[in-house]
Order: structure tokens, then sequence, then C-alpha cells
């Protein structure tokens, strides 16, 4: 097949990561007789420093003309100071709502051999395999937002449709798995909750009577999370609960640098990251874990280009290599033997390049 995918690098790690999980891309357009045509864009603080806007109305439409969007991390301490009236991670916000990219789905299932790289007990982590279906382009990231000298309001608003839409996709993946859905709010506090917990109701009530439903509130969703994680199947929630939540999740898989995620909407291109961010701290090192770019480029193969083989290709790679003990430093942890971004990146290409479609 032909596909055009736009690559958005952005900031600090976002390119060394991308840059592997577009090799791990090449070597499958070469093994399968595909043709992938890569696309650079700006985004984000490298958008700013270029042309002043964090996403050029160019990169968007470069977005909207492919098949997918392949996304690095954006920000960074150069473009943080708080009073800033243009920031990176607008960049990123515009491009999620440019796409419709309404449905964030993130997955987490730790894999075995790094049990001991969290922090929890290791029977805590056996049979974990969830999938975090979070809100991506509504709520309090997108209400109106007001700055006094001494006043700031920033307002929380979901609308039947948003809702209505974001849990259909959960309640679809959930009647995939076991049928189990939790959907978590703070209907004890909020209005949009109360919104949030009755359509989600009537909708699975109305529409999928195959899927168990259960509420359950945020902040007891958050030590549940850590306390029981096997009991979660799939969970879907609103746009900052659901980011809290899957940066806390990151934990059980073992690092930030492993959860990959997919934000799809009802047509147009699907958007790919890593949910992990720019990393300050490690970027320009080289170190960085490329796998959750890799594990995005994977769900980019089976949403956007329903190549199914191909993307459990790419997976059981990463699966693979983290078998054999191909750790960068954030898994491996410090003073142990570990590989740079580049070597787990290689790795990840040699069982790809060794794997052989089936006929
Ligand atoms: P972060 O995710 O960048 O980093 C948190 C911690 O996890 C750091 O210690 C970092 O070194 C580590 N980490 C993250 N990804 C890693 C990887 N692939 N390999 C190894 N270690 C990894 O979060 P932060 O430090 O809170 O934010 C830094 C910047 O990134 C901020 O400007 C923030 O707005 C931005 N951010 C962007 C995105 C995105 O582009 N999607 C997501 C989150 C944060
Ligand atoms: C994420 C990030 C973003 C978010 C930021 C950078 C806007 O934390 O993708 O999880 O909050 O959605
Ligand atoms: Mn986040």
């Amino acid at each position: 097949m032909k596909a055009k995918i736009a690559v958005l690098a952005g900031d600090g790690i976002g390119p060394e990561v991308t840059t592997q999980a577009q090799r791990v891309l090449q070597v499958i357009a070469d093994n399968w007789d595909h043709t992938f045509e890569f696309e650079d864009a700006l985004v984000g603080g490298a958008a700013i420093d270029a042309v002043g806007d964090p996403l050029p109305d160019s990169t968007l439409k470069t977005c909207r003309e492919s098949d997918a969007v392949l996304f690095g991390a954006i920000g960074g301490p150069k473009w943080d100071d708080p009073n800033a009236k243009i920031r990176p991670e607008q960049g990123l916000l515009r491009l999620r709502r440019g796409l419709d990219a309404f449905a964030n789905i993130r997955p987490v299932k730790p894999h075995p051999d790094l049990l001991e790289a969290a922090p929890l007990k290791a029977d805590r982590l056996e049979n974990v395999d969830l999938v975090v279906v979070r809100e991506l382009t509504g709520g309090i990231y997108f209400g109106k937002k007001t700055r006094d000298a001494d006043r700031a309001t920033d307002e929380c608003a979901y609308s039947v449709p948003e809702i209505e839409r974001i849990v259909r996709v959960a309640a679809r993946i959930a009647a995939d798995r076991s049928g189990q859905l939790t959907s978590v709010d703070k209907a004890n506090v909020l209005e949009t909750s109360r919104l949030w917990r009755a359509t989600t109701e009537r909708v699975i009530r109305d529409e999928f009577p195959q899927v168990r439903l259960e509420h359950v509130l945020v902040d007891a969703a958050a030590m549940h999370l850590l306390q029981k994680p096997a009991a979660f199947d799939v969970i879907v929630t609103e746009n900052m609960f659901g980011d809290i939540l899957t940066d806390e999740a990151s934990v059980l898989a073992g690092s930030m640098g492993l959860l990959p995620s997919a934000s799809l909407s009802d047509d147009g291109p699907g958007l790919y990251e890593p949910i992990h961010g720019s990393a300050p701290d490690i970027a320009g090192l080289g170190i960085a874990n490329p796998y959750a770019a890799i594990l995005s480029a994977s769900m980019l193969l089976r949403h956007s280009l329903k190549l199914e083989e191909e993307a459990d290709v790419v997976e059981r790679a990463v699966w693979r290599v983290i078998h054999e003990g191909v750790l960068t430093t954030d898994l491996a942890g410090e003073g142990k033997r570990s590989v740079n971004t580049q070597a787990a990146g290689d790795a990840v290409c040699e069982i790809v390049a060794t794997s052989t479609p089936c006929m």
C-alpha cells in the first residue's frame, strides 16, 4: 500500500525517539512492499523558534493531507515562562482539535520481564492489561480561560454528544475485550461529571447491553490503579483525569518511555504519540527510551493503515528485545548495563527486518 505519514518530531527527546519509530516503519515498508511517504513538519517550541507559531497552518495542512501523523513530544524549559502568551503545548492542543482527534487510546500492559522495574510489588502487576480511553478534545483543556493580575479561571465544559462519542469508542473496545468498562469521574462534586455519568449509563444501557459498566470516583481510581491494577480492563474518562491517570499507569509498566497512544477521530488521520513529554532532563544525551514511540508507530499501522500483521510484528519485536534485555537506562536502572536510543532502535529494526510477511 501507499501511505502518507506526517512526522512532527517536536522538541527535546521528541526527535530522538521519533527517528527510531520512523526507521521501524521504513523497515516495515521495505519488507512488506509498502510505500510510506514521510513528510516532516514543525510543531511546538521548534515551530515557535522558526516561525513564531507552535502549530503553523502549513503543519496542520500537511497533517490533514496525510493518512496518519507520527508525533514526538513538545515543550521544554526554553519556552516555559508562566507569563508567555505563546507556548509549545498550544501547538499540540490545537493539532488534536484541528484533527478532531477526540479518542485517545492509551494501552498499559507491563512486560513480564520488567515487573522488577516498577516500584510496585511484582505480584500486583501480574495480569495487568488495561486500556485508558481518554477524551482528548474537550473539558477543562479547551474551556474559556481568563487571567487577571489576582485571579484566573479555566472553565470545564462537556456536551452530551462529546460524552456519547467517547463512551461509544470505549464501549466498542470493552466489548471486544472482557466486556468490563470503568467510567472514572468526580460526580460527587462536578456537574460535568454528573452529566458524564448519566450519559454513560444511557449509552451503555441502550447500545451496549453486553458491556458491564461501573463508575469509580477519580480519587479512588488513582488509588485502585496502584492497589489492584489487574482489576481494570477498559477505563473511560475525561481529558484531565485521563492525563493524570495515564502518567500514574506508566509506573505499572515500569517507565514513561513504554506507553504509546493513538488519538482517533471519526474520519481523518489518526495522531500517534508516546504519552511522555520532551524529557528535558535527558534530552540531547541519546539515552531516551524509544519503545513508546515505536509502539505508537505500531498503533499507527493498526488503526490508520489497517496493517494488522505489520503492527503485530512491531509490537512483538519490542516485546522480544525487552525480553532479551535490550534496555535503556530508565528500564535497566542506574548503574546497570543499558543501551542508548539508537541501539534500542537498531535491535527492533533487526527483528522486524527478519520477520517475513505471511503470504
Ligand atoms: P516528561 O514526560 O517529559 O518527563 C517525565 C520524566 O520521565 C522525566 O524524568 C523524563 O526523563 C522521563 N521520561 C519521559 N520519557 C522518557 C523516555 N522516552 N525515556 C526515558 N525517560 C523518559 O514530563 P515533564 O518533565 O513533566 O514535561 C517536560 C515537558 O514535556 C513539558 O514542557 C511538558 O509540557 C511537555 N510534555 C509534552 C508532552 C507531549 O508532547 N505529548 C507530554 C507530556 C509533557
Ligand atoms: C499528554 C501531555 C499533554 C496533555 C500536554 C503536553 C498538553 O501531558 O499528552 O499527556 O496534557 O494532554
Ligand atoms: Mn500527560
